[in-house]
């Protein structure tokens, strides 16, 4: 084997190394700005909560904006606990009914306006469908 044979094999390992370390280093780079972001998880949960509510809410909802119902940005910080406002989505006239004072008071506001009753959402689907308003107003 002569020196011009042994520097092109070599030369040819070196740039071998070198696109290997640059791949593993895009995918960790990847791999570490989606955990930061959206992890699958959430990413599949935004997914369902966003056709629940492209179905199901649109028509009167936005996320950033009040329509025929109010705007459900920070949704969550305006009800005392989250079973109350589970069971608003699912049934509002039934919390309205028990007299809840944050319930009765938006129903006075949005001049006693009905929100449907969803009794076929199930609470993994309301979770998704507040995973994905989270994730919608901050765009
Ligand atoms: C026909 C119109 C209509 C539809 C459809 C509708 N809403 Fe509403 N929603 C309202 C109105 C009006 C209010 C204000 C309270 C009231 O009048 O009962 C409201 C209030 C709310 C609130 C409380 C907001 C706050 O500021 O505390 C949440 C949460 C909510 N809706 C979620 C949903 C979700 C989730 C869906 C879809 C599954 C949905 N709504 C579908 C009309 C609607």
């Amino acid at each position: 084997m002569n020196t011009v044979m042994l520097r092109t094999i070599c030369l040819g390992i070196i740039c071998c190394m070198l696109v290997a370390c640059g791949e593993t280093d895009k995918k960790q780079k990847a791999a570490t700005n989606n955990t930061a972001t959206v992890t699958p998880d959430t990413a599949e949960m935004i997914e369902t909560g966003q056709s629940i509510f492209l179905q199901q809410c649109v028509s009167c909802h936005a996320v950033n904006m009040n329509l025929t119902g109010p705007s459900l940005k920070g949704v969550e910080k305006r009800w005392k606990s989250n079973e109350k406002l589970y069971a608003f989505i699912h049934n509002s006239q039934a919390i309205i009914g028990a007299k809840d004072e944050y319930a009765q008071d938006l129903f006075d506001r949005w001049n006693k306006v009905q929100m449907p009753p969803f009794p076929s959402l199930k609470d993994g689907d309301i979770a998704a469908i507040l995973v994905y308003i989270k994730h919608a107003e901050k765009n």
